[in-house]
């Protein structure tokens, strides 16, 4: 890449050096060194990477079936499966190249309290931020139930707050009534940056046993279905991120350089890509060739200079019918 094509695509990220504003997301590439085996990928093609979801004990996840293709999407119900945070701490964060990315823990817990020792763990690593999920729909207890609730994402954010200095990132949940309002709860208690949208709660049957397909009974919808729902929640988010300097890794069917600027456009700052690494795994660069493109037709030095760009139509009103 050229001097000024590598500057153009840089983004600042809470003071990270992010060289591509691409994210790759929680659950879609294991612990940061899964798709390093795939000839052509490079970690170094994105600003940072997202790591499975942590928790402080180890964890089997549920039981299969734990994915299943839906129309434009997939539904999972992992369960959260990880070896435990102190694994993830001394024994792959060593092996990790914090010479090509950025590196982000990704945070889950069934209490308050285990947020805050997962949290703590991280704070004492070389990880250089760390995304707090408190909207996962895959587990019992803690997860989308925490996220959905604005004084339990509160809770949750400002304890972990009060154990790291590192770049805090709360991860919301679609599957909620104000989700504008969650988030300004959240920078109250002291969130650096958030991460908008986790999946949408769905479900499949399997009409000849009349059985959920997923052993969950339900899942967690992701892919380019939900894309337009995440761009909603992106803007909605963005009008309370917008004055405050907070910024937004979007992310929800990004499977293209124009989903990615849909979602910059709309109110992001970086952008997230999960389901669409699993059936193209060289897909970032792509991507950051045809932002680069476009900010070029248009005549634009920065990625930052699309964030929340967006002109909206005068007169719309709320109802879509
Ligand atoms: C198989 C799978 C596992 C996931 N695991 C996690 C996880 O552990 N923690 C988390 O915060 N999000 C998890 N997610 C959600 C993604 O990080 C992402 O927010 C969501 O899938 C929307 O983006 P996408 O449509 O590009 O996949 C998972 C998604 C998938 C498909």
């Amino acid at each position: 890449m050229r001097g000024t094509d590598a500057q153009k695509l840089s983004v600042d990220f809470c003071g990270l050096p992010f060289a591509t504003p691409l994210v790759l997301l929680s659950g879609c590439v294991g612990f940061g060194e899964e798709y390093t085996r795939i000839a052509g990928f490079s970690n170094s093609d994105v600003g940072a990477v997202c790591l499975k979801g942590t928790t402080l004990s180890p964890r089997l996840g549920n039981r299969p079936h734990r994915i299943a293709e839906t129309p434009a999407g997939m539904l999972n119900a992992i369960g959260l499966q990880n070896p435990g945070a102190d694994h993830v701490v001394s024994r792959i964060l060593p092996q990790l190249d914090f010479g090509e990315t950025r590196f982000i823990a990704n945070v889950s817990g069934s209490t308050v309290e285990e947020y805050v020792e997962v949290t703590r763990r991280f704070e004492d690593s070389p990880i250089d931020a760390i995304e707090i999920n408190i909207s996962c729909p895959n587990v019992k207890e803690g997860g989308v139930a925490f996220g959905n609730d604005p004084d339990m994402s509160a809770r949750v954010v400002a304890a972990c707050r009060a154990v790291t200095g590192k770049p805090l990132v709360t991860k919301l949940s679609p599957n909620q009534t104000d989700i504008a309002e969650n988030a300004r709860r959240c920078i109250e208690a002291g969130t650096d940056a958030f991460a908008v949208i986790n999946t949408l709660m769905g479900m499949a049957i399997d009409i000849e046993t009349r059985t959920p397909v997923i052993g969950n009974n339900q899942g967690g919808l992701s892919g380019p279905a939900i894309k337009p729902v995440a761009l909603l929640k992106v803007h909605q988010v963005y009008q309370v991120c917008r004055d405050r300097g907070i910024p937004i890794i979007g992310q929800g069917g990004i499977t293209s350089a124009a989903d990615a600027i849909e979602f910059l456009i709309a109110g992001a700052s970086a952008v997230g890509v999960g389901t669409a690494l699993f059936y193209d795994p060289l897909l970032c660069r792509d991507i950051n060739a045809g932002i680069l493109d476009y900010l070029d037709r248009h005549g634009l030095d920065s990625v930052a200079a699309l964030t929340g760009s967006l002109r909206l139509h005068g007169g719309a009103d709320a109802c879509g019918g």
